[in-house]
């Protein structure tokens, strides 16, 4: 029964990815068809007969949940940890199962610290001197992280890890989520969100992008944190306003950005746009600034992170087929 089933594997990357899809299909006996595209209604049809769809970050709204509805698609994977980028209510309504990939947090907690540094440190300012041949000091005087108070907004699997590993450099840590954990609370001062606004030098994102997140960073956020606070997003880019950010920016308010993410990214990330206008202006702003540092939202991007989400995206197939519980099972 299992080697009658089919996996459509849309944006697979060969030079990484493939060869996990080829273990993890091979273990379990199904097989699959993959393409480079990201998927659309047209290229729909490829999925043709296959119940299974695995994708990434692109978006799958409602029309293209249509389209591969009638091609037979009945559960669509994303190997990714987020999925804002799915119409769930449309999912639901045609009857398409929908699971997504929590792989391990460490990549992502890791890269966090790494953007703090870079922030604290003026990283884009020293390589932009640096490759200009200026070796000059003035201006680029770093700040220590262990002196900072950082904010850690969302203290799940991600932003528990990132609590557990700032323990190593010895900052005061203060968390705000929903529903505080036992695991962060041990190294970690839960708040109100206005006392971590006021009282954070330093403030990074963990909470997933949905209705009630998206702009959590506004006019109104930033106006209650310290000036010339650093923020660091490697959530999603909807969190942040974007156009506050920038005001922001300007005034002084906030004293450095790093970005691993940022709004309307998803037509631009992971595609070789080197030959083209672009037509995003406030990542070309972003960009421009010496105090900020934006990256094509690599945060995940580790060996670890992409066994781990090919696998784990197969396995959670390998369920359905079966009948047994899905954990990662969104919809
Ligand atoms: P998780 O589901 O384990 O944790 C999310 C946390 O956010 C929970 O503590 C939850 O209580 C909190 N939260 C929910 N609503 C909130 C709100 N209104 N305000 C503050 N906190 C709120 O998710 P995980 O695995 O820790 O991942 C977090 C996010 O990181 C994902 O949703 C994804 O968007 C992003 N991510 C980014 C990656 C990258 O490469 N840049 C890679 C992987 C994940």
């Amino acid at each position: 029964m299992m080697k009658q089933e089919c996996i459509m594997v849309y944006n697979l990357r060969d030079f990484d990815e493939r060869p996990y899809f080829e273990e993890y299909t091979g273990e379990y006996g199904l097989s699959m068809v993959t393409t480079a595209e990201t998927p659309t209604p047209e290229n729909a049809t490829l999925a043709q007969g296959c119940r299974y769809v695995n994708i990434i970050t692109t978006p799958a709204d409602r029309p293209l949940l249509e389209a591969l509805y009638q091609q037979g698609t009945r559960y669509i994977v994303t190997r990714t940890i987020g999925y804002d980028h799915i119409d769930l209510d449309a999912a639901k309504e045609l009857g398409i199962r929908v699971a997504n990939t929590p792989y391990g947090p460490d990549g992502v907690a890791e890269y966090t610290i790494l953007l703090m540094l870079m922030c604290l440190r003026n990283m884009t300012s020293i390589r932009h001197r640096y490759l200009g041949q200026d070796f000059t000091l003035k201006g680029l005087i770093g700040r220590e992280l262990s002196q900072m108070t950082v904010g850690v907004i969302g203290t799940g699997r991600i932003g528990t890890r990132l609590i557990s590993m700032l323990t190593g450099f010895g900052c005061r840590t203060l968390a705000y989520a929903p529903h505080p954990n036992a695991e962060a609370k041990k190294h970690a001062e839960y708040v109100s969100l206005e006392t971590l606004y006021r009282e954070s030098d330093l403030i990074t994102l963990h909470a997933p992008a949905n209705a009630e997140t998206t702009h959590m960073i506004n006019e109104d956020a930033l106006a209650q944190m310290k000036n010339g606070v650093i923020l660091v997003n490697t959530g999603r880019g909807a969190l942040i306003d974007t156009a506050a950010l920038l005001h922001g920016l300007d005034t002084g308010k906030v004293g450095g950005a790093g970005l691993d993410v940022i709004e309307e990214e998803s037509d631009l990330y992971y595609y070789d746009r080197r030959e083209e206008l672009l037509h995003h202006r406030d990542m070309a702003l972003l960009n421009s600034y010496p105090n900020v540092v934006v990256t094509h939202h690599m945060a995940f991007y580790t060996r670890q992170c992409v066994e781990t989400m090919v696998r784990d995206s197969v396995r959670g197939i390998v369920a359905d087929i079966q009948g047994l519980k899905n954990p990662w099972r969104v919809c």
